[in-house]
């Protein structure tokens, strides 16, 4: 079972680790370039990926000279081929995408949203190790990307934070028979304590000011409706194999316990760090061995504190659905995942009040038709179906909060 989730399933490579970056201009994909650049002797990247940021692809391709670079974006590809340097292939549209996710001994997918999809399905067919940050496309795609998982080689270390912590955590005891329980921490996002009358009017600015991370806008609205928690919650069901009687949410604003393993004798093992994502893209990329660069390591002389709540699931209601979605399974958590893609797309255009994205949500699960999951197309399908639903639910609303 240890071999599911990946503990013992990899070895530690002689030369340096090839790198290939899908998503590379984001949040995640900075943060990745920062942790290759600081142990360059120990990485080398060789492919670089995004959707349109063309200026910061090549700005990337001068500092790491990767062999390829792909833009999604096919009409960008020759704005892009005379940036970067020269004998850089270029390649472009989603296939470009899908060729880069091929390449190299890890794969991290920093893509945001179910775009991230295909390079998931190709870094694990290919029997890549995927560090996964894109959680979009594990939650929507799961029983397809389960079965890619299955290829020789292939294997998935987390980088989302809290995963990556349950990673570390498992290490610790026999998986599953042996936890008692999973413990996702949420740091509770910008709204945390307030009322529902004072949620009434929120505007994107102040759903965009987390509080202890500062990431991309949609990862950054779903912690303020707590739908993050929830997307996580199926998250660590899948990659784990945990039931979900057995995972549990906590909030702790601090965000320093990133997660927490209760084993079947009672103990409790947590991995603490500050905030900072360079630890978990650091740890997805060396495992099984850790970083020799130190990242948000605590200063226990500094002091403070670390406090814990129950999540308030009546005024955060998208922690809910993404259960029910997640207990659902099949395509319900595809449903779940494009409703709110959709949904929090609107809210960040002033199309929607915050308010109405767990109304969004909710109205897509209704019409979630189940279907089998044969193969990807059938995900794909799911995914389209579930945005038309979703789009007729964000325009019945209206910007009015
Ligand atoms: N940021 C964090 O700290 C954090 C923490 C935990 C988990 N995550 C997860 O990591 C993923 C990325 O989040 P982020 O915050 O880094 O997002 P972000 O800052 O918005 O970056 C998104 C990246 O995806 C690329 N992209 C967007 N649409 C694409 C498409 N259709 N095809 C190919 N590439 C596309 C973007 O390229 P362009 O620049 O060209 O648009 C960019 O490189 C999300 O799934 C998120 O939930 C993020």
């Amino acid at each position: 079972m240890a071999g599911r989730w990946g503990a013992g399933a990899a070895s530690v490579p002689s030369g340096p680790t090839a790198v290939s970056l899908v998503g590379s201009t984001g949040s995640i994909g900075r943060q990745a370039v920062d942790v290759v650049m600081a142990e360059a002797e120990r990485y080398r990247v060789v492919a670089l990926g995004a959707s349109r940021s063309v200026d910061k692809l090549a700005e990337q391709a001068w500092a790491l000279r990767p062999e390829v670079v792909a833009v999604a974006d096919a009409g960008l590809a020759g704005s892009l081929s005379a940036k970067v340097p020269p004998g850089t292939e270029v390649v472009a549209g989603a296939d470009g995408l899908i060729a880069i996710a091929r390449l190299g001994d890890v794969v991290v997918n920093g893509v945001v949203g179910f775009a991230g999809l295909s390079a998931t399905l190709a870094a694990l067919e290919s029997g890549r190790r995927l560090a996964l940050a894109n959680k979009e496309s594990l939650i929507a795609g799961a029983p397809v990307v389960q079965r890619a998982r299955a290829t020789p080689g292939a294997e998935i270390v987390p980088v989302d934070s809290e995963h990556c912590a349950l990673h570390q955590c498992l290490r610790a005891g026999r998986v599953p028979d042996e936890v008692a329980r999973l413990v996702l921490t949420a740091s509770g996002g910008p709204f945390r304590g307030r009322t529902r009358a004072e949620l009434a009017g929120v505007g994107v600015e102040e759903a965009l000011a987390h509080p202890t991370w500062r990431m991309g806008p949609k990862i950054t609205v779903d912690s303020s409706t707590l739908m993050n928690k929830g997307l996580e919650v199926i998250e660590a069901h899948e990659l784990f194999g945990i039931d979900y009687d057995r995972v549990d949410v906590v909030i702790h604003p601090q965000s320093v316990v990133h997660s927490m393993v209760e084993f079947t004798d009672g103990a409790t093992v947590a991995q603490l760090s500050m905030p900072d994502m360079r630890l978990p893209i650091s740890y997805a990329l060396g495992y099984p061995a850790r970083g020799s660069v130190s990242y948000g390591a605590i200063d226990w002389a500094a002091g403070g504190h670390l406090d814990f709540e129950t999540p308030d699931r009546e005024l955060f209601g998208c922690l809910g659905l993404a259960e029910e979605a997640g207990r659902a399974g099949g395509v319900a958590p595809a449903w779940l995942n494009a409703g709110n893609e959709v949904a929090v797309a609107a809210f960040l255009d002033g199309a929607i009040p915050w308010g109405a994205i767990a109304e969004v949500v909710a109205e897509t699960l209704q019409s979630c038709e189940q279907v089998p999951v044969e193969c990807a197309e059938d995900v794909v399908e799911a995914d389209r179906r579930a945005r038309e639903r979703a789009a007729k639910a964000v325009e019945s609303r209206g910007p009015a909060a």
